[in-house]
């Protein structure tokens, strides 16, 4: 197997919660990134998820500020796809939503041909039917991030039915680069890590609508005794119910089982727009 030495640039497309946090870290650990989003208002969200992230950072002591300003600066944020051409590697991170996915990959095959490896960072859908779209099927593979990305060490590297060894393993390199800890699964739908903490949260709802017990002690439950840093309805609301919901959906179709079917009670607050976290109200407010 032929693997090139190690990238000094990256590019990540997509500038949410994810890619903010991925293009963070990739800087952190010195290498340039290009940070591609649609509209300069995104990447400005995505510059402030940063800052705030970093500020913490420089709060606790863990980075000097200095160091900070370094990271800040190694990050280049542009609307243009043709600015990612000098990557090593790409790292999609766009919404997740199967057509958007599929459409990015085949324009970073015409952008950026010689990449050595193409990640797509998504939950549940299968990172095999997004290759499907590359002309360069081999080089695709799924990198898996989680939230918050520059907190938690694991990324789960997904093959996909067309992914090289070599992809493969620049892409487990990168993670190893980036400072994170690479366990590398077959594709799957919700890989390992969602197959068992969404049903996990799905059951928790369940719970709740059964009224077996009340939000916070089924939280508490888990956090006091199976040592979890956070309740399975808050870290819904972390993760945000729509893509909660989203991953259920995959499960349930693709797995054709009942046990993966979503509460009622999930769908409804879907629908009534309480997303979590980042609308400010899920099973719990947030200010
Ligand atoms: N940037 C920088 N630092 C951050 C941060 C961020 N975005 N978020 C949290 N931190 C830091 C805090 O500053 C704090 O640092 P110190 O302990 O040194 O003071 C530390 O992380 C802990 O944060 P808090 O004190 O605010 O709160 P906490 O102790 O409750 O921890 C948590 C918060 C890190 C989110 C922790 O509860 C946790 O790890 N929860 C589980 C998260 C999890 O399971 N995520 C996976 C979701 S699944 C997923 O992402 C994949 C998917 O496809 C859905």
């Amino acid at each position: 197997m032929t693997v090139t030495p190690p990238i000094s640039q990256v590019a990540v497309i997509g500038c949410g919660a994810m890619g903010s946090g991925i293009a963070q870290v990739i800087a952190t650990a010195g290498l340039r990134v290009t940070l591609v989003d649609r509209t300069r208002a995104d990447l400005e969200r995505g510059r402030t998820n940063i800052e705030k992230s970093l500020d913490r950072l420089v709060a606790k002591g863990t980075i000097d500020s200095s160091a900070a300003t370094g990271i800040i600066e190694r990050i280049h944020c542009s609307v243009s796809m043709d600015s990612i051409g000098d990557a090593g590697a790409v790292i999609e991170a766009v919404f997740e939503e199967p057509a958007v996915k599929r459409e990015v990959i085949t324009v970073i095959d015409t952008v950026a041909p010689s990449a050595s490896f193409v990640a797509t960072n998504t939950s549940s859908l299968s990172v095999t039917a997004i290759a499907a779209a590359s002309s360069q099927p081999s080089r695709v593979v799924g990198m898996h991030f989680f939230n918050p990305v520059p907190i938690l060490p694991l990324v789960e590297i997904v093959r996909a039915l067309q992914s090289s060894d070599e992809a493969v393993e620049m892409a487990r390199l990168l993670a190893e680069q980036i400072g994170k800890h690479p366990v590398v699964v077959n594709d799957a739908p919700g890989f390992v890590a969602n197959r068992l903490l969404i049903p996990m949260i799905n059951e928790a709802i369940c719970l709740l609508e059964q009224g077996i017990a009340a939000k916070e002690d089924i939280d508490t439950i888990m956090k006091l005794g199976a040592s979890h840093p956070m309740g399975p309805l808050a870290l819904a609301d972390l993760i945000g119910l729509d893509i909660c919901l989203a991953i259920l959906e995959v499960l349930h179709r693709d797995l054709e089982e009942d046990k993966y079917r979503p509460a009622p009670l999930l769908r409804r607050m879907v629908d009534a727009g309480h997303l979590g976290r980042k609308e400010g109200q899920g099973f719990y407010v947030y200010r």
